[in-house]
């Protein structure tokens, strides 16, 4: 497994490399939530390569970029264990050097959601989503379902800049309680982590109603607040029930739903998803 830093000899280094190229970009401290992405990718290309990067550009101010856990020794040694050929661990100052100042927005896809309480958050994703796949040039790019918005943020961004790779979304990988893995679940102590499956209870809620006929938006997110209720520790952000493509919230009947929230837990906000109809 060949580490880089460096774009130009990350460059040299992927061009060594057989198609298909299959790409798993992270932020590091990697769980089996990545690890499921690299296998994936593992499965379906000859060569593999993950960048670790803690991107700044999409921290706002009132998030701690600091504070987001880091370990690169552990990191390396998962991945060479899952038989990744390359990995890039850019540093901020060539990603960002000091003249910096071009950006790339997916409009409309960026503001809901997430967008509304992270302002700046995928303008910050976009631009270094699109500046790892320029460099690296990955035939297929591994995204987790557990970013819903980012997934289809990436994948209008993939096809309106023309990136010739297939973006690929894979299941959340979920503990055998239901939380949602994600680096962020570090931060909670005993008593939040046992709170925090209230997300994965409160989504299983809305789409057992749904399965049971249902389709009433309203219902649905009353049902998913009304679970979140139950829990003392849990405060939500936001609950919705959107359309799975457009990212608007829906009202009245639907055929189909991407059910998401946030919730702070403690310090910690959690987001989780799950996506019903056809
Ligand atoms: O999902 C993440 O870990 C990050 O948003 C990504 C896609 C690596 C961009 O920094």
């Amino acid at each position: 497994m060949k580490v880089e830093v460096a774009i130009a000899e990350l460059r040299k280094s992927r061009v060594a490399l057989p198609h298909p190229f299959g790409f798993v970009p992270t932020m590091g401290y990697l769980h089996e939530g990545h690890l499921s992405l690299v296998r994936r990718a593992r499965n379906e290309c000859p060569s593999v390569g993950v960048s670790i990067f803690v991107n700044p550009t999409q921290f706002s101010e009132n998030e701690d970029l600091s504070a987001y856990p880091r370990d690169l020794d552990r990191d390396l040694r998962l991945l060479e264990a899952e038989g990744v050929d390359l990995v890039w661990t850019p540093t901020s100052e060539d990603m960002y050097p000091e003249a910096y100042q071009t950006w790339v927005a997916v409009e409309q896809l960026s503001q809901p959601l997430e967008g509304l309480h992270r302002p700046g958050h995928f303008r910050g994703v976009t631009t270094v989503v699109a500046k790892l796949f320029n460099a690296i040039q990955p035939d297929k790019a591994y995204f987790g379902q557990k970013d819903a918005q980012q997934a289809v943020v990436i994948q209008r961004m993939t096809e309106d800049l023309n990136f010739p790779l297939e973006v690929v979304v894979c299941p959340t990988v979920r503990e055998p309680d239901g939380l949602a893995m994600s680096s962020r679940n570090t931060y909670l102590d005993p008593k939040q982590r046992e709170a925090a499956t209230v997300l994965y209870r409160s989504l299983s809620t809305a789409v057992q109603s749904f399965e049971a006929g249902e389709r009433d938006a309203e219902v649905l997110r009353s049902r998913m607040s009304e679970v979140l209720a139950t829990e003392l520790l849990a405060r939500p952000q936001y609950v919705s029930v959107a359309d799975p493509f457009t990212l608007e919230e829906l009202d009245g009947p639907v055929e189909r739903a991407l059910f998401s929230m946030a919730v702070h837990m403690g310090k910690t906000r959690l987001i989780d998803n799950m996506v019903v109809g056809d």
